[in-house]
């Protein structure tokens, strides 16, 4: 039997509906490229989920994996610490904006936004105050534990849970088009005294389908939020380590979150961590004589020493290679092709910020991820070599760092190809 019919006869995938879903078997991965069992070779242009950063299988990352496995594999975090996770907070403390000091330790996107919203709901019972609302973004994705699921948009994804989950006001994202009725929304929430805390995607709402709004903006209700003490939390699971063109989103701001959640491309997209980086007076709420104080939450793999020596190690590449610089080149490139496609009658609208691009395919329906018309594209992108796996009917493109000009010029040559060829 080949992988692809095994994998049939016991594997679950996830988001993919199984009646029908054709699996393709990868079995390796160099740079910006993948390799199917048959010695097909593709272009990563989504980053195996927007995970990897420096290229699959990066020779550096894998020796400090090998390294740490037979030094250290694990050790539970709950009173006891290692060096990996010690090097990697003091480095990512000194990274992180200047207010953030403590980073809490989880194994992947979705729970390190529950550690903040356990943290946000905490942090005013233990000051005896009851806070039970949150603010999030319409079209914000968080994840999908039921915390995090509940922070997200409400939609087909989370539809069967809806009566299990906990009421979240909705805002509309920034612009500088409705900034002024947003913050004035905002206020009339905060003034109820009822908000725990205001979570957002910064600037890029991945999952909702890469839509993009304005960091001023954004700041300022960041700003507001705290003028009157709410938290305030950046999920930058997505977002964090220079796929908008900074290290972080919140660099664009000026107005700092207070929480941080951290996941995808800290471990350079080689193994699972997340971390919940927070400021002091977060992380003060909780220190007291009370034991009832303390934050009781943790997994058996909190902190694994080989994610964090792979983190450890993801972040030396970003000084070693200049990973940056990598990201302006490909920030300007993505920013031409996107001028350039939009032009297309076959596209309804593209965009572009850092190192993403995101172009709608027309029609019928409204853009959504149960819009069909993205999986012709994906077959045809498939047939080409190029792996972009489509939100709905909008392709996205988000390459890893060390993708070279030939390459992502294939994958812009490929989608103009279905743009213009294909489709009609
Ligand atoms: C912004 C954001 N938050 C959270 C998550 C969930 O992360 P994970 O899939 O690691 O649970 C994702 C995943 O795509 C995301 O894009």
């Amino acid at each position: 039997m080949s992988l692809k019919q095994k994998d049939k006869q016991y594997i679950w995938h996830p988001f993919d509906q199984m009646k029908g879903a054709e699996i393709i078997p990868i079995v390796k991965g160099e740079g910006a490229f993948v390799y199917d069992e048959d010695g097909k070779k593709y272009i990563d242009g989504f980053s195996s989920w927007w995970v990897n950063v420096h290229g699959h299988s990066h020779p550096y990352i894998a020796q400090k994996i090998a390294d740490q496995a037979k030094e250290l594999e694990h050790v539970a975090f709950g009173g006891f610490t290692h060096p990996q996770a010690v090097k990697l907070s003091e480095r990512l403390v000194n990274l992180l904006p200047h207010n953030i000091e403590k980073l809490f330790f989880s194994d992947n996107g979705s729970t390190a936004n529950e550690v903040a919203l356990k943290m946000a709901i905490q942090y005013w019972f233990n000051q005896g105050e009851k806070r039970n609302t949150f603010l999030s973004l319409e079209g914000d994705y968080h994840g999908d534990t039921f915390g995090s699921m509940s922070l997200t948009a409400r939609g087909g994804f989370n539809e069967p849970f809806e009566r299990f989950m906990f009421d979240v006001n909705f805002i509309e994202p920034p612009t500088e088009e409705n900034g002024a009725e947003v913050l004035a929304k905002v206020e009339n929430y905060l003034k109820t005294g009822t908000v725990a805390a205001f979570i957002f995607e910064p600037i890029v709402q991945g999952a909702g389908g890469m839509l993009m709004h304005s960091p001023a903006i954004l700041s300022k209700v960041i700003g507001l939020c705290q003028q009157y003490g709410v938290l305030t939390i950046a999920d930058e699971v997505f977002t964090g380590f220079g796929r908008t063109g900074k290290l972080f989103a919140s660099d664009y701001f000026e107005h700092k979150p207070d929480i941080m959640c951290l996941s995808k491309g800290l471990t350079g997209g080689f193994l699972p961590l997340g971390i919940t980086a927070v400021a002091d007076k977060v992380y003060q709420a909780f220190y007291s004589d009370d034991a009832k104080n303390t934050f009781l939450h943790g997994h058996s793999y909190t902190g694994n020493p080989i994610s964090c020596a792979a983190a450890n190690a993801s972040l030396d590449l970003f000084e070693q290679e200049n990973t940056m610089q990598n990201v302006a080149h490909i920030t300007e490139k993505l920013a031409a092709f996107v001028a350039q496609i939009k032009r297309n009658k076959n596209v309804r609208t593209a965009r572009g910020f850092g190192a993403i691009a995101a172009v709608e395919i027309e029609t019928q329906g409204e853009s959504s991820y149960f819009n069909n018309a993205g999986k012709e594209a994906y077959n045809f992108l498939l047939s080409k070599g190029v792996i972009l796996r489509p939100l709905g009917n909008v392709l996205v493109i988000v390459p890893p760092y060390c993708i070279s000009d030939e390459a992502l010029e294939q994958v812009f040559e490929s989608v103009l190809e279905y743009f213009e060829g294909t489709k009609s």
